[in-house]
């Protein structure tokens, strides 16, 4: 009995634990990761997510047509309103505290997609995927984009997956 509860007390303190690990994953901003993912002969990542659709999607809020679509929904600013910002900007749709220092005007960046980079941001355990993986990495499938491109999107397309993947693409050739 005694060595049950002994176990059972134990496994409380690892989820316990791996819960709060979970919480300490910050969101950085792509800032962060430019550094890195910046050199051509790795695919530039940066750069490509910086011309991409991505990264303008709060300028998108801030133009006549996003305040058209707003006053239609009753909403007086899109670039400050949740339910705007919450698919157009990483910072807009997470939790406050789970903010480090990614900035709202970066838009829909690195992390809204690979997870939040606090914790798998060094070298080390970048070179490691199953290790930067435990430290909140996240390879991205589709799931991950529908939580954006969806039918909650006022101006919603549908969304072929493989199509949308291609314009987005950023590989590094050297793998
Ligand atoms: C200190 C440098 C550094 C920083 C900062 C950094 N990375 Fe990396 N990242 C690497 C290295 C090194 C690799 C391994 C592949 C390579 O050599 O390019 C890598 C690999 C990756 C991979 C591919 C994982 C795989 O193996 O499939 C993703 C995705 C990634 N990084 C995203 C990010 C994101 C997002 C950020 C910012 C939150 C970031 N990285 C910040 C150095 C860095
Ligand atoms: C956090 C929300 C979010 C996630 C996650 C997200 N997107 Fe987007 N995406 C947007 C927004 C917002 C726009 C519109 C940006 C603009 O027009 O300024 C957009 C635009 C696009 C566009 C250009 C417009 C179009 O529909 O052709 C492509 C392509 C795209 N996203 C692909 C993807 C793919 C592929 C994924 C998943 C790997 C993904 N997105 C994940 C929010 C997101
Ligand atoms: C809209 C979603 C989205 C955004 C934003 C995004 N990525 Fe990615 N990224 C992906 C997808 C999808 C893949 C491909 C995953 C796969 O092939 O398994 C990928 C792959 C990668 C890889 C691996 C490339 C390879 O061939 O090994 C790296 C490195 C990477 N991204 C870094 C970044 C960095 C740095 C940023 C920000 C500057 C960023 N990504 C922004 C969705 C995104
Ligand atoms: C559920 C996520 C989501 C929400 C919420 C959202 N958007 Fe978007 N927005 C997107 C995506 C994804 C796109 C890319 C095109 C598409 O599929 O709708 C986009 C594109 C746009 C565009 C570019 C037009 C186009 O056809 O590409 C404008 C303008 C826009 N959104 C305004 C707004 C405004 C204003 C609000 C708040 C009232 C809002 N969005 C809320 C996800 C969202």
């Amino acid at each position: 009995m005694l060595t049950k509860r002994i176990f059972t007390f134990a496994l409380m303190v690892l989820f316990a634990g791996s819960a709060l690990m979970a919480q300490n994953f910050k969101y950085i901003g792509a800032s962060k990761c430019k550094m890195c993912h910046l050199k051509p002969a790795k695919g530039e990542q940066y750069n490509v997510w910086l011309k991409g659709p991505h990264a303008g999607a709060m300028k998108t809020l801030a133009s006549a047509e996003a305040l058209e679509i707003a006053k239609k929904m009753g909403i007086a600013d899109p670039t400050t309103d949740a339910a705007c910002i919450k698919c157009h900007s990483t910072v807009g749709g997470v939790d406050a505290k789970l903010v480090a220092s990614a900035k709202m005007a970066e838009g829909v960046s690195c992390e809204s997609c690979h997870g939040p980079g606090s914790m798998y941001k060094g070298a080390s355990v970048m070179k490691n995927k199953t290790l930067a993986m435990q430290k909140g990495l996240i390879e991205p499938t589709e799931k991950v984009c529908l939580t954006c491109h969806n039918e909650e999107s006022p101006t919603y397309k549908p969304f072929n997956y493989a199509e949308k993947a291609a314009m987005i693409a950023h590989p590094n050739p050297s793998k």
